[in-house]
């Protein structure tokens, strides 16, 4: 190591998620990697993550069966070479895991226990109680912590990525004394994760600003389907605590969703009731806090009492903290943003449209989620592509095979018009891209989003790259832009993408995908 200065090496991986430890993993039997992370190598929203992974293992299950609910959840655009690969990869990749040592929950039998969650036909998730993140990420942490030839820079925040000749060099970042640093890399793998920082009401930890996707605009790479973005429905929602996943596998075992009356309703909106898929239930949620004018809960007063304490400890001592029993009442949720189904386009091996750069896991847009992820597919996204980037990455340079999608051109903020408006502070764009792009959104909303986002980001094209808090606020208002603008081209209604002025699903215009690039 060489602390203070640059460095380079065969592979750079950003980000310490699934998707970058995994393929950490592949490639280190291939040469030096470097691991560079924003944050603690754990802190990721891999290991916030609850409900589990999902893979084609009960008796009950197959990859078709899988492959079915992906692509019912993903409302008719997921790529289904794309969810084949998922599927059937998915389930040697778990095993994998459950080799290495993964502390999944047993049944009785000693196998493997699945759980239920929305919109699967089976159950198919294996889970660590209700922190299955925790112990993907510890599992991958310690096996790439032990390997010599993996060196994790930390507190290391990646700005830039470099092109050279056309092609990714490596990467520009801010070390944690804010040096300006670089490293040279002959494959760059980005694994960033996501976005959900952008909006006010978010699952998603404090390291989720989009960096990946704000870095590959500004190095000309093509992103894709941003207008996607995904709610969950059930947040715990109580003034003056902090918002906290409900995981959707308690309704997996029996939760059900009442009014302020105690009514159980969502059977009036879906007839899939409490285990439709998340998009359809985050709406309905929004819906009958409307009509009633009133909170939304979750109950799961009539489970047994002990079986929900064991199942789902951290949940039972997050309301706990925010001082309810939820074993014994109902507790409030409501939507929060949880994840980016868009991202830096790639083909099936995680190469984008910039040569010698790939990305991997929820930066990502690799058309397997579609419109709409279905859940627990997205650890198991991270651990299928980030090894075959992996693979490709340790092979030749290829040309992508990227998807049939219309692309449209802009051009570099900064660059033409002249430097309007002040660099906003974070709490305007969350609030701005919650209000304007977030569950329900509508063409007037949307285009003015789009013309605020717009001066915004003329204002933070300037900004010094050493400025941690300016750094971030580029990166919401860059993805922000994207998204907004994303939202308001689609004239349809499809998954995560709900447009009031266009309430329905059109195949005949938008079964297809929209590409992203920026010139200049
Ligand atoms: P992440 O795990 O987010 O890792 C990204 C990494 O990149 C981090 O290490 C971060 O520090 C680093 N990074 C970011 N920007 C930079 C930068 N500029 N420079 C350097 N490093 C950078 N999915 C499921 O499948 N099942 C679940 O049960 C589930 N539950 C969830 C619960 C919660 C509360 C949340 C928030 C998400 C959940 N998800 C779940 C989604 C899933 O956790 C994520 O989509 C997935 O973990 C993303 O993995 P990743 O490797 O792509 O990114
Ligand atoms: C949850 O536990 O509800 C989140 C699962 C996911 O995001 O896939």
């Amino acid at each position: 190591m060489n602390p203070g200065g640059d460095r380079g090496g065969d592979f750079l991986v950003i980000g310490s998620g699934v998707a970058g430890l995994r393929a950490a993993l592949s490639l280190v039997e291939h040469g030096d990697v470097v691991v560079l992370t924003k944050a603690e190598p754990t802190e990721s929203n891999t290991g916030y993550a609850q409900g589990g992974i999902a893979a084609a293992l009960g008796t009950d299950d197959s990859p078709e069966l899988h492959t079915a609910d992906t692509l019912g959840a993903g409302d008719g655009l997921c790529s289904p070479e794309a969810v084949d690969v998922l599927v059937r990869e998915g389930v040697r990749y778990v095993r994998e895991l459950v080799d290495w040592g993964a502390g999944f929950d047993r049944a009785a039998d000693g196998q493997v226990a699945l759980g239920r969650e929305a919109a699967h036909s089976v159950r198919r998730v294996l889970h660590a109680r209700d922190a299955t993140g925790r112990e993907i990420a510890r599992l991958l942490w310690s096996r790439v912590s032990a390997n010599r030839r993996i060196h994790v820079i930390d507190d290391a925040q990646a700005t830039a990525l470099r092109v050279e000749g056309g092609s990714c060099t490596g990467v520009t970042f801010v070390d944690g004394e804010r040096r300006v640093r670089q490293v040279s890399a002959g494959r760059t793998l980005l694994a960033t994760g996501g976005a959900g920082q952008i909006y006010r009401e978010t699952t998603n930890p404090a390291i989720a600003t989009g960096d990946g996707v704000a870095m590959a605009v500004a190095a000309g790479a093509r992103v894709t389907d941003l207008e996607f973005v995904q709610f969950h429905p059930t947040v715990l929602s109580v003034p003056g605590h902090a918002r906290f996943l409900l995981s959707e596998a308690l309704r997996g075992e029996g939760a059900r969703l009442v009014n302020a009356s105690g009514e159980a309703f969502m059977t009036r909106y879906e007839p899939a009731g409490d285990l439709a898929s998340r998009d359809l239930v985050a709406r309905a949620i929004v819906r009958e806090s409307r009509r009633t004018g009133a909170p939304v809960y979750l109950s799961l007063t009539h489970l047994d009492a002990d079986f929900v304490r064991s199942r789902f400890p951290s949940i039972v001592a997050a309301c706990a903290a925010a001082g309810l029993d939820l074993t014994r009442e109902p507790v409030p949720v409501s939507p929060a943003a949880h994840y980016v189904m868009g991202g830096v386009e790639t083909d099936l091996y995680g190469r984008t449209s910039v040569p010698a750069l790939f990305a991997a896991g929820e930066v990502a847009c690799t058309f397997v989620h579609g419109a709409n992820r279905l859940a627990s597919n997205s650890l198991l996204e991270g651990l299928v592509f980030g090894a075959r980037a992996a693979d490709a990455m340790a092979g030749p340079i290829e040309a992508a095979a990227l998807a049939d999608a219309e692309v449209v051109t802009h051009r570099a903020a900064g660059t033409g018009a002249a430097v309007a408006g002040t660099v906003p502070d974070v709490a305007a764009v969350r609030e701005l891209m919650w209000n304007a792009a977030g569950l329900v959104r509508d063409r007037d909303a949307l285009a003015a989003a789009v013309t605020t986002l717009g001066d915004w980001s003329q204002a933070v094209a300037g900004i010094d790259p050493s400025d941690s808090a300016a750094r971030r606020v580029r990166s919401l208002v860059v993805v922000g832009l994207h998204i907004a603008r994303a939202a308001l081209r689609r004239e349809e209604s499809r998954g995560g993408h709900y447009r009031s002025d266009f309430p329905d699903r059109d195949d005949a215009r938008w079964q297809r995908h929209v590409a992203d690039v920026t010139v200049g």
